[in-house]
C-alpha cells in the first residue's frame, strides 16, 4: 500500500498531522476547503468535500483516505469504497460519528452507558420527554453540529419550534436527559485495522459556552475505577463499531460515579492536543500510524500532568504579534497557532504545559493563553 495519507478537510487537525507525517517521512496530502485553510501548508488540492468527483479524484492520488472532520456526505463515501479506496475510518463506522441518533441507537445496542434519550418530530413528543425528565432536557440536531452549535438546553417544545419546523422529511431531533454531571471527561483510543489498540489516560475537559476551553491530563483523581470504566467503554466502542484511526469518546462523570457517553469523534480531537507535548506519541502521529496499519506508539505521559488551554477568538491581528510576550513570560508553554483568522469564539490555537506540579502547570498554561486573548 502506498504510504501517502490523504486527509479530507483542511482545518487545524489536518494541519497538525503534517509535522507528524514529515517526521516519519510519510507523504501527506490535504483536500482543503480554500487557499486560506489552516492546513494550507500541506494542501495539494483545494475543492468541495461534498462533491463526489472532487473527492474521488483526490482519493485516487493517495494510499489511504482519512478525515479532518465528519462532514463528508455518505453517498460520497460510498463512491470512494466502490472505487476501491481505503477509507479509514470506514463509512460503516463513521456514520456513528456523523449522526447522533444513529450513534445513540448503536451505543444502546452495545450496552454502553448513555443518558436517557428519544427522537422527536413534533412539539407533543418534545413536551412528553421533557415532562418525563423533570422539566428539562437537551435537544440536538442529528447531524452537522460542532462546538455546541446544534445543542440546546430546553425546558419545553417552545425552545425548539424553529428546529422542528426546519426538519426535512425523515429527519428527527435527538432529545436527551439533561445529565447533571460533576465533570466532563474524554477517552482517546487509537485502533489499527488489524485490531491493535492504544489508549491515552482519560482526561478532564472543561467547556465554556459549549466549546472546549481546557483539558487536564490525566483527569485528576481518575486513577482506578474512573480510568478503568472509561478505557473499557472506549475499547468496546472502537471494537464494536470497527473504528480505525483515533477515536475520541466524550464522557460525563456523575456524582454517583457513573460514566455516560456523550458523543464520539473518529479523528484526532481537541481533548488530545496535549499529547503533542505531553505524550511519547501524539494523537496526530498515532492517527497516521493507525490508518496506515503501522504498529502503534507508546502512549505514556512525559510528565505527571499536561494542561492544554485553547485560544478562542484570539487577537484580531492574529496570534503572531503576541508571540514575543507569550514566549518571554511563559518559557515552558508550547504554543500552537493554527494560522486562522480572528472570529469571536473560534478556535485559533492552543497552549500546552507539561510538568509535575498541577497547580503550576495550570497557571502557566492559562497565563500563556491569556496573552492571546483580546
Ligand atoms: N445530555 C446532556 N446533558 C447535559 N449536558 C449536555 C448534554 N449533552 C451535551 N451537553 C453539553 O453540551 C456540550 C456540547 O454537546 P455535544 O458534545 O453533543 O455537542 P457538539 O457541538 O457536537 O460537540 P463538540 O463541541 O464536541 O463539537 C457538551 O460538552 C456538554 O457540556
Ligand atoms: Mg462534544
Amino acid at each position: 500500500m502506498s504510504m501517502t495519507v490523504g486527509v479530507i478537510g483542511g482545518g487545524q487537525l489536518a494541519r497538525m498531522m503534517i509535522p507528524a507525517a514529515v517526521n516519519l517521512g510519510i507523504e501527506i496530502s490535504v483536500l482543503a476547503e480554500g487557499d486560506d485553510s489552516s492546513a494550507r501548508l500541506g494542501a495539494t488540492a483545494v475543492g468541495d468535500y461534498r462533491d463526489a468527483d472532487t473527492v474521488r479524484t483526490f482519493a485516487k492520488s493517495v494510499g489511504v483516505v482519512t478525515f479532518d472532520h465528519e462532514h463528508v456526505p455518505p453517498h460520497v463515501l460510498a463512491e470512494l469504497l466502490s472505487d476501491g479506496a481505503k477509507v479509514r475510518p470506514g463509512p460503516h463506522a463513521l456514520t456513528f460519528a456523523q449522526d447522533k441518533i444513529a450513534m445513540r441507537t448503536r451505543l444502546a445496542e452495545l450496552g454502553v452507558p448513555i443518558p436517557g434519550w428519544t427522537t422527536a418530530t413534533t412539539p407533543a413528543e418534545v413536551d412528553a420527554f421533557v415532562t418525563e425528565y423533570g422539566g428539562k432536557a437537551v435537544a440536538k440536531t442529528a447531524r452537522g453540529g460542532y462546538d455546541g452549535k446544534g445543542v440546546r438546553m430546553i425546558s419545553s417544545s417552545a425552545d425548539v419550534v424553529d428546529w422542528l419546523e426546519a426538519l426535512a422529511d425523515g429527519e428527527q431531533l435527538l432529545l436527551e436527559e439533561r445529565v447533571s454531571f460533576t465533570r466532563e471527561l474524554a477517552q482517546l483510543i487509537a485502533r489499527r485495522p488489524s485490531g491493535q489498540t492504544a489508549l491515552w489516560p482519560v482526561v478532564e475537559t472543561v467547556q465554556k459556552d459549549g466549546v472546549c476551553a481546557e483539558v487536564i491530563a490525566p483527569a485528576p483523581g481518575s486513577a482506578g475505577a474512573v480510568s478503568d470504566m472509561a478505557a473499557k467503554i472506549a475499547v468496546s466502542i472502537a471494537e464494536g463499531l470497527d473504528v480505525t484511526g483515533v477515536l475520541a469518546v466524550e464522557l460525563f462523570e456523575t456524582d454517583d460515579e457513573r460514566i455516560l457517553v456523550n458523543e464520539l469523534a473518529m479523528r484526532p480531537h481537541n481533548s488530545g492536543h496535549w499529547t503533542i507535548d505531553g505524550s511519547t506519541t501524539s494523537q496526530f502521529e498515532q492517527h497516521l500510524r493507525a490508518v496506515l496499519d503501522l504498529p502503534l506508539g507508546a502512549t505514556d505521559m512525559t510528565a505527571k500532568f499536561a494542561v492544554m488551554v485553547n485560544v478562542l477568538g484570539g487577537p484580531t491581528e492574529g496570534m503572531t504579534s503576541r508571540l514575543p510576550a507569550a514566549m518571554g513570560n511563559h518559557p515552558h508553554a508550547k504554543i500552537h497557532a493554527y494560522g486562522k483568522e480572528f472570529r469571536a469564539g473560534r478556535k485559533v490555537g492552543h497552549v500546552t504545559v507539561a510538568g509535575d506540579d498541577l497547580d503550576a502547570v495550570v497557571a502557566e498554561a492559562r497565563g500563556a493563553a491569556e496573552n492571546f486573548s483580546n
